[in-house]
């Protein structure tokens, strides 16, 4: 029992400091700190919200060569993974690479959006670490971001009085076109705004992700 507990305090210790690695922020920072209850950040939201129907989604997902899904904590309260894998094969079958971006804080805990994106199935080839995927980004002719918020929050490096500044992230910018997928305008766990949704670039596709996913299947099926 000593050597068990020794073991899994060993493990528990280790993912606590990747974590915190991945967040770019102490050990103490973490425990004490005031992250996830609504931080100071000079960024005011601003600038014009755009919104895509479900058919200009898909015909816009179907004519692309590349596409890059980060799913983030919403993908999984809405338990939308086996959904989204269904997009990801439709869109393969019409040619379309699709590939998955995967930060290590996405979630609620580590390893997080592996383990959901494994329970769908999805083959582990197609999921690539951010640090790895984010050079490529700028190739990527849409980036479709389901219920993900601060992983994508360019914040992290344009503000330095945001709580998240310092934070890799995803930096889903760089693509041609971004979908965001959410239900609202509502903020990530860090509390803060998230400049992303104002980005010329910017899509937002608003409703539950597992419903809005399988309507956008539905389209993409119909072209
Ligand atoms: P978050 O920043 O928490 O954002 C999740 C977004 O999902 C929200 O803005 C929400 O917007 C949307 N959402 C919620 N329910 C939805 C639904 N049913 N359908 C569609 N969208 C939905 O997520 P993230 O980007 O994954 O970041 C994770 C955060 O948690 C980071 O700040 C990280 O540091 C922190 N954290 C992570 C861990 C580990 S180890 N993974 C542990 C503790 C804390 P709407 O309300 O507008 O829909």
């Amino acid at each position: 029992m000593l050597t068990g507990g020794i073991l899994v305090g060993s493990a528990g210790t280790i993912l606590t400091v990747l974590m915190c690695k991945a967040m770019n922020r102490s050990l103490l920072n973490v425990i004490v700190g005031v992250f996830g209850g609504g931080g100071a950040s000079n960024v005011q939201a601003g600038g014009t919200v755009r919104e895509i129907t479900l058919s200009d989604a898909a015909v816009l997902l179907s004519y692309s060569k590349k596409v890059v899904i980060v799913p983030g904590y919403g993908l999984a309260v809405a338990q939308a993974q086996h959904i989204c894998h269904e997009l990801d094969k439709v869109l393969e079958e019409k040619g379309v690479e699709v590939k998955y971006a995967i930060h290590p804080v996405a979630g609620r805990m580590p390893g997080h959006m592996n383990v959901l994106l494994a329970e769908a199935d999805v083959p582990y080839e197609q999921l690539i670490e951010s640090d790895v995927i984010n050079p490529d980004l700028p190739n990527t002719d849409v980036v479709v971001v389901i219920g993900a918020n601060d992983v994508v929050n360019p914040a992290a490096e344009d503000d330095p009085s945001s709580p998240i500044y310092g934070m890799p992230i995803v930096k889903v910018r760089d693509a041609k076109n971004i979908i965001v997928m959410k239900r609202g305008m509502g903020k990530g766990y860090a509390a803060i705004e998230n400049m992303l949704f104002y980005n010329d670039k910017t899509r937002m596709l608003f409703g539950d992700a597992k419903s809005t996913l399988q309507n956008l299947v539905n389209e993409v099926k119909s072209l």
